[in-house]
């Protein structure tokens, strides 16, 4: 048999289960291969039925507000996805009549899908012959095919270009779709960047990498540069009316775009540049506090009730409602505001 269909069979076997491969369409695709860029196959299914739930058409999200959306991506991070999301469902709806286009061109011409995911939406949606190359799939077929470069673009590159010459050998392959998503299953699952399962791989004896008895030397991955990570310290102010707490939006060309914070005061911070809160240059005595970590930075927030004549003046701030299904709060904001037990 065929070693692909070998695999194909494994992946089928444990993973048709996965909700956007029980229920198949090219809008549920689009939106599972979105929110797996960048976020675990567990966490997506943790949010991708309830997000179908909300928006289970290309119209109903492209007739939502960037607010409703980001609420609704609470959890899976990279917020930047759910806005060009909602951009591509606009796009869709504007430029094909609302139907998901089948062509590479149409597909890139989209806001927000790039190759991978055009790739993605023409083998796993529509079951045409491609090939969806991120990182994953770059570093199995290094492995299998024994192609040693370094790993990044230009491989990723190379790697295309056999595969639409034919070059990668993956022999009578029933479906592209299956192709696909098991390579998908292998690189999570038996076949990861730094620990690989070969002895109960179903292409064990056909990848050369597995054959040179050190799978972890493909692709050549250049020496991980330790990431820094800057300490912070940041007071956040509470400050209570009625069902509503002060708050602000942060602006476009800031981080977390959008989102709405408390009002938030750097008290330390070892990075120099950094400019996302203004400074507090007074005595606080906060008795709770969460940690934090976002980018680069590893934070401890300090929170303490505060009257808002105490602080100093900002004409963005205003009150928002306690209700975190109608106010796209910072996912800090509502870690602080859970941990006084203001809301749950
Ligand atoms: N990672 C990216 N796309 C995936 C998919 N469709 N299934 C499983 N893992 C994935």
């Amino acid at each position: 048999m065929n070693k692909f269909n070998e695999l194909i069979s494994w992946s089928k076997d444990s993973y048709a289960h996965l909700p956007w491969r029980k229920r198949r369409s090219l809008y549920h695709t689009l939106v599972s291969e979105i929110m797996l860029q960048q976020t675990t196959v567990g966490t997506v299914l943790n949010h991708f039925e309830r997000f179908i739930e909300l928006y289970p058409d290309v119209e109903t999200l492209a007739k939502s507000t960037e607010d409703e959306v980001c609420i609704a991506w609470k959890g899976l991070g990279y917020y930047r996805r759910a806005r060009n999301l909602r951009k591509a469902a606009i796009d869709i709806c504007e430029h094909f009549d609302g139907e998901i286009p089948l062509s590479y061109e149409d597909l890139t011409s989209i806001k927000g899908v790039g190759e991978y995911t055009a790739n993605a939406i023409l083998s796993i949606g529509e079951d045409k012959k491609a090939l969806a190359i991120d990182a994953n799939l770059e570093r199995i077929l290094s492995r299998i095919f024994g192609i040693k470069e370094k790993k990044g673009l230009k491989l990723q590159k190379k790697l295309k270009s056999k595969f639409v010459n034919g070059e990668l050998a993956f022999g009578r392959i029933k479906s592209y779709r299956e192709l696909n998503e098991s390579l998908m299953d292998l690189g999570r699952v038996l076949c990861q960047a730094r620990k690989t399962d070969c002895a109960i791989c179903p292409l064990r004896t056909i990848c050369i990498a597995n054959k040179s008895n050190d799978p972890l030397a493909y692709p050549e991955t250049p020496q991980a540069k330790v990431k820094k990570y800057y300490q912070l310290e940041l007071l956040r102010a509470v400050v209570i009316k009625g069902n509503k707490v002060l708050g602000y939006e942060k602006s476009q060309d800031e981080w977390l775009a959008g989102q709405v914070e408390l009002p938030t005061f750097v008290v330390k911070s070892d990075d120099s540049n950094f400019k996302g809160y203004p400074k507090w240059n007074n005595d606080f005595n906060s008795d709770v506090s969460i940690k934090t970590s976002i980018t680069k930075y590893k934070i401890v927030n300090h929170i303490q009730e505060f009257e808002k004549k105490e602080l100093p003046k900002n004409s963005t701030y205003k009150y928002y409602e306690l209700d975190p299904l109608k106010v796209n709060f910072a996912t800090a904001t509502l870690k602080v505001l859970k941990k006084i037990n203001v809301i749950k």
